[in-house]
């Protein structure tokens, strides 16, 4: 029977997210004959009156979307329906109001995708208005436990590693310690691959504690053997030494990890004596187009998602294990949460080849 299936993304943008919105619309209405309604702007399609959505079908794709960065639905980190906040700056609770939008589209099942913040608020709200719900894990940051690889994560690697390459010969010319600093909210997954993809010297992780004293005796062990250069890649939510953390603040009082990059480089200068300079990668890890794995991960998330709701298994996210696609239920996953792991092959790897951590 043809069913009405809604899609919408939620939260950070990334890589991938229109190949997953291709996924989906192939399988369900190519291989299904069913309708796609795309929601705008994750929720908040949902909630405008009228309701803010486009119909997805093939033919509107002209042969780009795969290779697309951003979603062409558009997203919103912001808008919680369950503390939607308000001009006055309180906020409402306007899930009720969300779930007549659903209603009002008619739909038969939601794909929403998103990282754990948003997959937790679709579930409520989905439990609350008993909508059949299945999720695609999506974020750079890769803390998703429950899934070895989450769309984005690795084009954001890619970007990171692209970076450290565009970062070696000019650091080589000017005899500089080079400090890159990447995203990866609370998980330093993005600065553990890139790092060693990228031929780091320091790798510098929320997950490890550090010393300046020890990524100094590094460059000062570097600068013994000959070598005039070195790099750093630190991810964003490392402290200080003394603990804090390293924010700023953007207009309209919000506040994100940033900074720690200066940090390290000052103390590092203060430290060796060697010229420091910062690059700050920020969102040009989340704008890229898609790398091929990405797109593999996408596209193969969207067909199993629709998949799932033909034969009626809610309540699920697609997920990556062995090998394979897998479902699980989205509470499960949100409850994995997962950083780096101390003792993973990746900081065995790192150690390994004589890249420092900053801890020894
Ligand atoms: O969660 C994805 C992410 O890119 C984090 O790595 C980063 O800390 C944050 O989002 C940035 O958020 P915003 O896009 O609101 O600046």
């Amino acid at each position: 029977m043809s069913k009405r299936i809604g899609i919408l993304t939620s939260g950070g943008d990334c890589a991938g997210l229109n190949a997953v919105i291709r996924g989906v619309v192939s399988r369900a209405v190519d291989g299904l004959g069913w309708r796609v309604f795309g929601i705008r702007e994750g929720t908040m399609g949902l909630l405008r009156r009228p309701l803010d959505y486009l119909e997805l079908d093939p033919t509107m794709f002209t042969g780009q979307i795969l290779r697309q960065g951003g979603t062409i639905l558009g997203t919103t980190n912001r808008g919680d329906p369950f503390a939607f906040p308000m001009p006055n700056g309180e906020t409402l609770d306007r899930s009720e109001e969300l779930i007549a939008g659903y209603r009002e589209l008619k739909l038969d099942a939601l794909i929403g995708i998103g990282g754990d913040g948003s997959m937790e608020i679709l579930r409520r709200f989905a439990q609350q208005g008993d909508i059949p719900l299945v999720g695609i894990p999506k974020t750079i940051d890769n803390d998703i436990g429950a899934t070895e690889f989450s769309v984005g994560y690795l084009t954001a690697v890619d970007v990171a590693t692209h970076a450290m390459d565009m970062l070696q010969p000019t650091a080589a010319s000017h005899s500089r310690v080079m400090v890159l600093e990447v995203m990866g909210r609370d998980a330093g997954h993005i600065a553990l691959s890139a790092g060693i993809a990228g031929g780091a010297d320091v790798i510098i992780i929320p997950e490890v504690p550090y010393k300046i004293e020890h990524i100094a005796a590094k460059i000062d062990r570097l600068k013994m053997r000959g070598r005039n250069f070195a790099l750093v890649i630190v991810a964003e939510a490392v402290k200080m030494e003394n603990g804090d953390s390293v924010k700023v603040v953007h207009h309209g009082g919000e506040t994100r990890y940033g900074g720690i990059g200066h940090y390290l480089a000052d103390n590092i200068s203060d430290a060796t004596g060697a010229e420091t300079r910062v690059t700050v990668l920020g969102h040009v890890q989340r704008g890229a187009a898609p790398s091929a794995q990405d797109r593999l991960y996408a596209l193969t998330f969207g067909a199993a998602a629709v998949d799932l709701i033909a034969a009626g298994r809610f309540d699920r996210m697609v997920a990556w294990q062995n090998r394979e696609v897998v479902d699980i239920p989205i509470a499960e996953a949100i409850d994995q949460y997962s950083a780096v792991d101390k003792d993973g092959v990746l900081v065995r790897t790192a150690r390994g080849l004589g890249i420092s951590l900053g801890d020894g």
